[in-house]
């Protein structure tokens, strides 16, 4: 019981990052960062911007706005840079809902979705998955709730296609539809193309994965300009310095260099097919991922177990407690050389184990 919180948060269970572990060097393979370092041009970019700290940041955001609206093939008053796309989430469910206008996402899916409902005294309902951990869009059309859905959806790495989500936002007009992006460059295909197409649609992406930003904490909500103008709203009544200067030299940097990126996302993809065929021959399933993580489930040893295991070899998966999920460990996808290691401590752990 604490002395001083307010009321209102006495029951809420805060969001659980992964592990950032301090203690030791461990083949980190469980908050889904980028095993390449940021491109040249963004180290350069982040020192010399530095220079600059005495001064507040552009709250506009100007330059970077520009490069991401033509990355993004849309205007710059389509677009919000935010601190992680965590922000922008907390965001949408601070503009868009309340105890009238409920919110709605996949029962399995990020685990900060349910977190900001409560923080932001939202109901929620989460929508059960279809077997094989698939969302099926047919149970978004038509519904009465906003919606935020993962696409591909994490912890699972399942996708769902652009005419599936077309179809929910065609179907729910009144409602804001929210795609979160966050492992869109890693296979599936974007909807940024669909903003222009329908107001109801805010599209959310990261550089914390396939841009090597993690620590930098950038993202971006696109979408049509009456939705970004609600968003800033929220923005300029919350913290309107919320991307930093060095975090804006590096964004725009980022997209300068985007064929670096695009080719560490290529090298992701083929660990990632090497992997999930590597995990299948030692006896686990796999789902077939779309992101840069695999979520795996061994027919040996518990995802707990397994979890642990590594751990105490020097490797971090990450393990969820969720009962429906409780056996399965998401990987991920880290440079060949890290897989390397993470297969072969798998095999230790099930020869012990006598399997
Ligand atoms: C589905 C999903 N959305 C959003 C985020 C937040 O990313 P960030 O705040 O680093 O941009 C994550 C992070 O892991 C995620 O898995």
């Amino acid at each position: 019981m604490s002395r001083f919180l307010s009321q209102q948060f006495a029951s809420l269970t805060p969001y659980t990052p992964g592990e950032q572990p301090r203690d030791q060097q461990y083949v980190k393979l469980n908050t889904n960062e980028s095993p390449f370092p940021p491109s040249p041009g963004v180290l350069r970019a982040v020192a010399e911007e530095s220079a600059q700290l005495n001064l507040y940041c552009d709250p506009e955001c100007t330059l970077l706005r520009q490069a991401a609206a033509e990355l993004y093939g849309v205007e710059p008053k389509n677009v919000l840079p935010v601190n992680g796309s965590d922000e922008a989430l907390y965001f949408t469910f601070l503009a868009f809902g309340d105890k009238t206008h409920p919110f709605a996402y996949p029962e399995i899916s990020y685990g900060f979705y349910p977190v900001f409902a409560k923080l932001t005294h939202v109901p929620a309902r989460e929508i059960p998955l279809k077997c094989g951990f698939t969302v099926d869009y047919e149970d978004y059309l038509g519904i009465k709730e906003h919606i935020v859905i993962a696409n591909p959806n994490a912890p699972t790495g399942v996708c769902l296609s652009v005419s599936e989500i077309e179809q929910i936002v065609r179907a729910n007009p009144d409602r804001v539809v929210v795609i979160d992006e966050a492992y869109i460059d890693f296979g599936g295909e974007s909807c940024v193309p669909l903003v222009n197409k329908y107001d109801n649609l805010l599209v959310i992406q990261t550089f914390s994965k396939s841009r090597s930003l993690a620590g930098a904490r950038l993202g971006f909500a696109v979408g049509n300009e009456e939705l970004i103008r609600d968003l800033n709203t929220i923005k300029y009544s919350v913290n309107p310095y919320n991307v930093n200067r060095m975090t804006q030299a590096a964004g725009v940097a980022a997209i300068q260099d985007g064929a670096y990126y695009a080719a560490n996302a290529q090298t992701i993809i083929r660990t990632r097919e090497r992997a999930a065929k590597a995990l299948e021959q030692l006896g686990f399933t796999v789902l077939p991922s779309k992101a840069n993580f695999l979520f795996a489930v061994s027919g040996a040893v518990d995802g707990e177990t397994l979890y642990r295991e590594l751990k105490a070899r020097g490797v971090l998966v990450r393990h969820f407690t969720k009962p429906s999920i409780q056996n399965y460990c998401r990987i991920t996808i880290g440079t060949d050389e890290q897989m390397d290691i993470l297969l072969s401590r798998i095999q230790e752990i099930l020869r012990e184990k006598g399997s």
